[in-house]
């Protein structure tokens, strides 16, 4: 895309939405949700704690526990999501939709990432809970890559959209599901392909980065997260998709926070903790290819259209106003967090 003629110095939009979040538990909850509740109005809350959010009770709980960590005077709705199991029962599904605060079901393949020993080994084994949402209209969000170590771990998005995701649009043509974190142009093109029940986020770290990223000069733990960063031709395809306009892609973070000595590891976790520049990381990314005009839809916009809530009516504005990211921030009482770009500079800054 050709760089736009007019360079933004400001640019204000509605209030974003995050609609894949991980804000964890206890002290680092504390540590990391205002970071959020400054940009966000509203996130949707991964499940995957220890042990997992698998039902409505435990997922009401969790919530209380975020509204009792916001600082004072912070308006942030966080909508609730369900940790999907082989045991989940289609009642646990008529008590989500009930409650006025789980929005969606996660389905993580049993072992693909962080905390997900606990999901789903065959689907086939959740066909009356899927069957329940589908008709209910409760959307199913998906990490969506095999975990058969045979297949290359490049390969399990794509391998993922023909082994999983195309059979389960064909079982359940009307279940609400978002393929969710997209690295591939195969993942593009599937959500482009379907109908108005598909729908995809993008995180800013798969926006702004390809897999070099995680090789330079060295092993890069900070820019490993799941799915892996992909090769360029497949950024620049995610980039294409979230800065088209088109209504089925939109913004969420998956900004995943873990303790600075659990990524520089012999076995590194994955994640990439981006909530301390939520909304600037993508404004960077859109103001690469000169498609600033087209944030507010992506980020404001489309994801409360797929959830069928109503979009945000206060604004937030950011300036062209470059500023340096912190080499590390406070976390745990014995440990900190580094953020994604640590050390590095941002060209966008929330306006307070
Ligand atoms: O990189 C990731 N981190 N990918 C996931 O799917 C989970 C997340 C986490 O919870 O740390
Ligand atoms: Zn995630």
């Amino acid at each position: 895309m050709q760089n736009s003629p007019t360079k933004f110095t400001e640019i204000t939009l509605a209030r974003p939405d995050d609609w894949h979040l991980h804000l964890r538990d206890g002290a680092a909850l504390a540590a990391v949700l205002a970071d959020t509740a400054k940009r966000f109005a509203r996130a949707i809350v991964m499940p995957n704690l220890k042990p997992p959010v698998t039902t409505v009770a435990l997922a009401d709980a969790y919530r209380k526990r975020i509204i009792a960590a916001l600082p004072t005077d912070t308006q942030f709705n966080p909508l609730m999501t369900l940790y999907l199991t082989e045991a989940t029962a289609p009642n646990e599904i008529d008590a989500a939709v009930a409650s006025d605060f789980v929005h969606a079901v996660k389905y993580y393949p049993a072992g693909a990432t962080t905390n997900s020993a606990a999901g789903v080994n065959d689907l086939t084994n959740c066909t009356a809970t899927l069957a329940r949402m589908e008709k209910l209209g409760l959307p199913l969000l998906v990490h969506g890559e095999v975990t058969d170590s045979a297949v290359d771990i490049f390969d399990r998005e794509a391998v993922f959209i023909d082994r999983v995701l195309q059979p389960l649009r064909r079982d359940f043509p009307a279940l609400k599901l978002v393929l969710e974190h997209i690295t591939t142009k195969q993942g593009i093109d599937f959500v482009m392909a379907q109908d108005h029940h598909v729908a995809g986020t993008l995180t800013a770290h798969h926006l702004l980065l390809n897999r070099n990223a995680l090789f330079v000069s060295g092993i890069r733990p900070h820019n490993y997260c799941l799915p892996v960063l992909k090769r360029e031709t497949h950024r620049q395809a995610l980039l294409a998709a979230a800065t088209s306009g088109n209504p089925k892609f939109f913004l969420g973070t998956d900004s995943a926070p873990h303790a600075k000595s659990t990524k520089e590891a012999a076995c590194g976790c994955a994640g990439c903790y981006t909530a301390n520049a939520g909304i600037e990381l993508y404004a960077q990314a859109f103001d690469s290819v000169g498609a600033l005009h087209k944030l507010e839809g992506f980020a404001s916009f489309y994801g409360a259209d797929f959830y069928g809530l109503p979009r945000n009516t206060d604004k937030i504005t950011l300036l062209r106003d470059s500023w340096g990211v912190p080499a590390e921030l406070p976390y745990l009482a014995d440990d900190t967090l580094v953020p994604f770009m640590a050390g590095e500079s941002i060209a966008w800054r929330l306006q307070n």
